[in-house]
């Protein structure tokens, strides 16, 4: 087995994309992310030291991995995490290194997080009115994540916005989003609804992106721009404007023909699907002081088990897998 076979399914699909949560914590309790019981957080020793995620990492980039996204719950709870982003930046062959977060602390940390080599920033806003705000993620922090936004621009990192849009709760901010776009001259990116564990999924509460297109239509002229095989989503140019708006699509036009995506949880559990239960602990693995060829035994064995595409969304009660807070997307 080549470094590179390892990370090739079985439908020849190279994996050099890993989503990386590095806590299962999260500051925010958004309704459609979260349980309404809530989750148990997981006790510190179960989730991978960073020196853990450190070697995983460099078993990975040197697979072939050239993007790492460091995920949560919510990464910038984890201590020392802008530590943590500087040695992963530093691992040769990665190519970029990226976040996606709530925002909260971009506006403390934003300059630090560039400057230890971190490339790009998708920031999840769900509304941009602050008592909506409230309802959505159950705390007043509006104002703290736009200022993050801007200082994450201003500090030169690559700023995405992620809105996932629920029917009846930000469906009538499209425009405005839109507005915002080309405002601030960064994406905004709209976002499917998926089904995850107790999120309170049904088919009735997808907007899709066509209806969304549609919508943003009305008020501005946009153009597909390409994307690439491996994209999760679709982007487009506004006219007369910086500011790019774009789809991810994942109920109403799978993409998964190009996935690119291996995923490690909290506690170093390896997932080759979102949507699938995750099939090996990676961790356990190297607190048994297992050699890197039991790993690629491992990681092989992973993705043999990845399907081609999850199956047609619309009506599919998705029980077998972990919450979103637990999974970071
Ligand atoms: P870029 O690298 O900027 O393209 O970001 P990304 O889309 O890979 O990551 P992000 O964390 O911003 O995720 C945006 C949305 O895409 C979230 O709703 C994710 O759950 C969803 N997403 C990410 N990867 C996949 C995937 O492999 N399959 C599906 N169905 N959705 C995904
Ligand atoms: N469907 C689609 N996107 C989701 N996210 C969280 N839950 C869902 C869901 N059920 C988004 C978050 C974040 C990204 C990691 O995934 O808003 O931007
Ligand atoms: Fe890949 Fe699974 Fe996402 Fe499809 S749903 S794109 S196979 S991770």
């Amino acid at each position: 087995m080549t470094h590179a076979d390892v990370l090739t399914d079985r439908f020849g699909r190279f994996h050099d994309y890993l989503r990386v949560s590095i806590t299962d914590r999260c500051n925010f309790r958004c309704v459609y992310c979260m349980p309404e019981e809530g989750v148990a957080w997981q006790p510190r020793e179960e989730i991978l030291s960073f020196e853990e995620i450190e070697r995983l990492a460099r078993f990975f980039v040197e697979r072939g991995v050239r993007k790492i996204r460091l995920t949560g719950g919510e990464p910038t709870l984890r201590n020392g995490y802008i530590g943590l982003v500087e040695s992963l930046a530093a691992i040769p062959g990665l190519n970029q290194l990226a976040m996606t977060t709530n925002g909260t602390h971009l506006a403390q940390d934003a300059v630090a997080l560039k400057s230890a080599g971190l490339a790009s920033v998708n920031v999840s806003v769900d509304t941009l009115r602050q008592d909506r705000f409230f309802e959505i993620t159950r705390r007043n922090e509006l104002p703290r994540v736009l200022q993050g936004i801007e200082t994450a621009h201003a500090a030169g990192l690559e700023t995405k916005i992620n809105v996932v849009v629920l029917p009846g709760v930000n469906e009538d901010e499209i425009i405005h989003f839109g507005d915002f776009a080309c405002e601030h001259n960064l994406t905004v990116r709209f976002i499917e609804f998926m089904p995850f564990l107790d999120n309170g999924w049904n088919a009735g509460r997808v907007v899709s992106s066509a209806e969304i297109r549609a919508r943003l239509s009305e008020r501005f002229e946009i153009r597909p721009l390409g994307s690439g095989a491996s994209d999760v989503a679709r982007e487009y140019a506004i006219d007369g404007s910086e500011g790019r708006v774009a789809f991810v699509s994942s109920v109403t036009e799978s993409f998964c023909s190009g996935c690119n995506r291996l995923r490690l949880t909290a506690d170093g559990q390896l997932k080759s699907c979102l949507f699938l239960p995750p099939s090996v602990s990676l961790r356990d693995l190297i607190r048994g002081g297992a050699p890197d060829s039991e790993l690629e035994t491992a990681v092989r064995e992973c993705l043999d088990g990845k399907w081609s595409a999850h199956p047609p969304m619309r009506n599919w009660a998705q029980r077998d897998n972990l919450t979103m807070v637990q999974i970071g997307g």
